[in-house]
Parts: C-alpha cells; structure tokens; sequence
C-alpha cells in the first residue's frame, strides 16, 4: 500500500530517462529530496536582543546567511517554552514560544522572510517525554482524572532498611535511575533521560491524539516538517506481558561501568519497540493529510540513535508509512579518527545498502550532542568531509559551524551547562561526555562575543580562536571552508549530483574517490584521508579517462578552479580533496 501522499504525486510528470547501460533515472523531484538543510541550535546561533542567548528574531536577521550558503531549509533546535534543563528538549508548553527565544509574531516574521527567501522552516520536536513543568505532568502527578495515566507511573519496592526503592534496574540515558519518586503521587515516574524529563505514556491514546494535534497545530502554520526527536525511545515494553511490572533490563558486562551508566545494561525493554514504527505510521498520516490539501510536502524526518536494520526500519515497509528522512548517522558513529579509506566506503555503502532501494539517502556528519569534525578528525579534513555531505546523492545536513570548520569549543567546569555533563557530578571526566564545547556560540565576525551577542556574558562562552574562525574573515578570504561550501552547494544543481548515480572505490588506505554522472556529464570526488602523499589512477572507475578539470579543491590544495589533471595519475598531498570534472 502507498502513502496517500504519494497521490498528490500525480501532479508531477514523471520522466524516466534511459542513461548508461540500460539504467533509469526518475527525475521527479519534491523540495526535500535534495534539499541542504542546515541545522541551528537556537540558543547559539544569533542573540538580537543582548541578553547572550541566541533567539528567533536572530535567526530572521541571518536568514540571508543562510541563502547565501546555498541552504534551503532551516532547522531549529526545540523553540518551545522549556525551563531550559535540557535546553529545550524539555518541554513544558507545546503550543508556545520559548518567551527567551520571541513570541509567536516573532515566529511569524520569521516565517514570512523564510517564504519571501524561499527557504523552508523545520521544527525539533520531542514527543518522548515533556518537562515535569508541563500541565500536564503536574495533572498526572496529583491523579486529576483526564491526565492520570499520561505518563509511565508505577510503585517501587521498600528495600531491608525501610528505604524507598525505584520499580527496577532502568537507567536513564543521562546516568542514574530512571525512576524518580513524586511525593504528590506516591509512585515514581519514568524519565529516559533527565529527572525534569518524564516519558509519556503512548499506550494511552489521548497521548497520541494530543501529539497529533500539536503536529497539525505547527504545520498549519506553515512550517514545512517537523523532526521526531529521539522516537526510538517512545514505547516501553508493555507491563501487561510481564505480569503487571516492567522487567529489569539485562546487563551488559561491559568492563568498567557502574549501575548508574547508560551503557550498564541492554535496552531491550526501553528502546526501539516495535510499536513505535505503527505510531510514526500515524502519524505521518497528519503530515500527508495536510501535504495533499495545501499541495506542499510537509516532512517527517525522525532522530534515532540506534542500529542500522532498526534506523532503515522508519523508511516504511509499504505496510506502514514511514518517515521521509529517517536520520543516517553512519560518518559520525561509524568513523573515528583513526578511520581510512576502507571504512569511509564501508560507512558509505551501509546505508546505501540497508536503505530501501528506491528511498533518498540524507548524510550529516555532526549534530549538538557530537563532537565537530574539525576536532573529531582534523581541521585539515573539513572540506573532504563537507563534500561527502554535500556531493553524495540525496539529502545533506550541515550543523551550523561546519560550513567553516568550527572547532569544539572549551568550556570548563564552573560554565558546564549540559545537565548530561551536570549528572557525572564530576569536575574531571564531565569533559567526556560534556555536549557544550558543540553548542558555543556561532563566530559571526571578530567583534565582541565573534559577533553573536551585545551581551557582557553569553550562555556559554566563545570558542578559543574565533578572533580568526569566523563568517567574516572566511568570506573575505580568497580560499576558506566557507567558500569552499558555497562552491559545493552551487554545484548540487547539476543532474550528476541531484539525480545521478554513485560508484565508489578506496583507491588505496587513504584514498576514497566516488563517481557521481548523468549522461556524459562525469564527476570524481577524491580525498586524501591520509598523511602522506599520495598517487592515485582514477582510470580504475569504470568510464573514466583522459583529462579531468578541478571543479572545487580544498583549501590547502594547491589546485585551482580549471586546472587539468590526466585522469590516470592523479597526485595528492596530505589532507588533499578535489571536485574533478571529466572533459568532454
Ligand atoms: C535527543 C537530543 O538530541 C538531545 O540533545 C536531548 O538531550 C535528548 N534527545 C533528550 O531529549
């Protein structure tokens, strides 16, 4: 069965052209297909109003940044009103406006510049839990009637001394118990990830009939799609099939952890139920139900960390509807620093595998809870890696920064915000687990706070360097990250990169190359990931030969726009990427 969206299709003609050895192309193509989304956490970006946090009308101050990159959809971090324990990932109203952040109006001005830009709005949005601020949760707690089963409650035990003792082994994501005890109910609530943070109950339908209509509420006014943050964890096993109480969880046996760490036990109970992909089915029905009246594609894109079978599970299986861009997170879990060539393929490949055939791709190599390339790998590799965002089919999603190699930020013990980092109760090792040093302030220029604020004192402080890591300064400069990017998202336009195949090779341990081409239109991306020198024969892709032009070369390469190379002995340096065109 097809998604009803799918009849709104109709309206498109669809052209399949015969290319290369008997392939088809199909090159209709809705906005998001291959759409550069880039991702703003909110509170970072801009602050306009000088209080040092970043805010909507910011935002709608930079939109013009943001065309001028070649993004067409913005994605913004949770904007709802939150007290901010987990800086918006706790929500307390869904319907309402972070006052910090702006107003609704607010909202709207944004929305009618985005339009006017042509640039497509997109909302995080957090179904698995709110905050234990929320009406709601404070209903639950008190048993008022409506509210009393929206959230998972259950009874502890009473341990040998008389003390109060949560329901079983569960351990949040942030460290600890799941459970925590509310007083006002006499029960413990389950939080999978911050004590502010209590799950709701999605066996209980009203749930699920609320979070839709909160869906329809955003998109109705006029939001292109909304991201399902953390959906994996929605559904809990159900108690019912456990005589009445929630199983402990098994444990690991990893070496080193306590019963407080996450990574203690399997989260066969907690996460990733089968459940959850019947309720992203409907809910994808909100979003094409609302798609076929206005004649625009609103998207539901989701946000798992989990493995691959289970992450390409929320395509859809033509049984259930699924998700448009379930997030592939393959360049950030399956590669480190030491990573070569080989498994650059290799993590290229997975998802190219595991997705379903006829499904687009999306790549993202850092979101606000992971390291920045510059820092997980090397500053010298963030042009190789923004043209594998970039230049590999389907969708590319950059988190702001990357476009000009920002770098991990420091932020110290006394300044840690992050309540993950807060919860190690730690002053050395919090560094480990720490997401600030991902969320400092976006480095505009070289002025005061690099730009972003008029405040004394941002939320966090500014990274080191950003006197010289900044928009600014890159984009005054003859070769940078920054103009690198630009050259990148220019040449998306072209049939090879939006509707073109993919052939990819490790032409050695440190060099990875992929073909992208449209009828006789050939490109070869080759990136040195390695140290040393290196000389590479790009003739081992089928159908490449003679001279290859440089299209866009990274920024320590001594190459230029138009320079020829013979496709059969290409040399590079260490760090060395290039955007190789072959001549007609
Ligand atoms: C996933 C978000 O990416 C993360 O920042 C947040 O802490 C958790 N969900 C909890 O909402």
């Amino acid at each position: 069965m097809l998604s009803p969206m799918w009849n709104i299709l109709i309206v498109f003609v669809t052209i399949s052209v015969a290319y290369g050895k008997n392939d088809h192309v199909d090159l209709t193509q809705d906005w998001w297909e291959t759409a550069v989304f880039y991702r703003i956490y909110v509170r970072s970006f801009m602050d306009s109003d000088g209080d040092g946090v970043g805010d909507i009308n910011g935002i709608t101050s930079r939109l013009e940044y943001l065309k001028e990159i070649g993004a067409e959809a913005a994605w913004l971090s949770p904007i709802f009103k939150s007290p901010m324990n987990d800086f918006g990932y706790d929500i307390s109203d869904f319907y309402t406006i972070q006052p910090e952040y702006g107003s609704n109006d607010d909202f709207e001005q944004l929305l009618k510049k985005a339009n006017e830009l042509n640039i497509k709005i997109v909302l995080d949005f957090v179904p698995n839990h709110t905050s234990n601020e929320s009406e709601w949760f404070i209903k639950s707690s008190s048993r008022e009637e409506y509210y009393s089963d929206w959230y998972i409650w259950e009874n502890g035990h009473i341990g040998h001394a008389g003390e109060r003792q949560p329901p079983n082994n569960w351990v949040s994501s942030f460290g600890k118990s799941a459970w925590s005890y509310s007083p006002a109910r006499d029960q413990y609530y389950l939080h999978q990830f911050g004590v502010a943070q209590p799950d709701l109950n999605y066996r209980n339908p009203v749930v699920v009939d609320e979070i839709k209509n909160i869906i329809k509420f955003w998109l109705e006014k006029g939001i292109a799609g909304l991201i399902m943050n953390s959906v994996n964890h929605v559904f809990e096993v159900d108690k019912d099939n456990y005589g009445g109480h929630y199983p402990d969880e098994p444990i690991t046996g990893k070496p080193g952890l306590s019963p407080d760490d996450y990574g203690y036990l399997e989260h066969v109970y907690t996460k990733d139920q089968e459940e959850t992909y019947e309720l992203v089915s409907q809910l994808r029905e909100v979003f094409d139900a609302i798609s076929i009246r206005d004649n625009m594609t609103r998207i539901m894109m989701t946000n798992a960390y989990t493995n691959i079978k289970n992450a390409v599970k929320y395509y859809g299986d033509g049984i259930l509807y699924g998700s448009h861009v379930p997030l592939n997170f393959v360049l950030i879990e399956d590669l480190d620093k030491y990573s070569d060539a080989r498994d650059i393929k290799y993590a290229v490949d997975r998802w190219i595998t595991y997705k379903p055939l006829r499904k687009q791709a999306n790549w993202l190599t850092g979101d606000h809870d992971r390291s920045r390339v510059a820092s997980r790998f090397r500053p010298e590799l963030v042009d190789a890696f923004n043209m594998l965002v970039l230049l590999l089919p389907g969708i590319a999603i950059t988190y702001m920064g990357e476009e000009i190699g920002m770098l991990d930020g420091f932020v110290p013990w006394s300044e840690t915000k992050d309540p993950l980092a807060c919860n190690t109760d730690d002053p050395v090792n919090f560094i480990e687990v720490s997401r600030d040093p991902v969320r400092t302030p976006f480095p505009w220029s070289n002025g005061k706070n690099s730009g972003f604020s008029m405040a004394d004192r941002t939320w966090l402080p500014v990274g080191e360097g950003s006197e010289h890591l900044n928009v600014a300064h890159q984009r005054s400069a003859v070769r940078s990250h920054y103009q690198v990017y630009r050259a990148l998202t220019n040449l998306r336009v072209r049939a090879a990169f939006k509707y073109g195949r993919l052939e990819s090779l490790a032409l050695n341990n440190d060099v990875f190359a992929f073909k992208r081409w449209h009828n006789d239109d050939t490109y070869v991306i080759v990136m040195n990931f390695g140290r040393t020198y290196q000389v590479v024969n790009l003739t081992s892709f089928d159908l490449v030969f003679g001279q290859l032009e440089v299209e866009v070369s990274s920024v320590l390469s001594s190459r230029t726009y138009n320079d020829n190379i013979p496709a059969g002995s290409v040399d590079l340096a260490a760090n060395e990427a290039l955007v190789l065109r072959m001549q007609a």
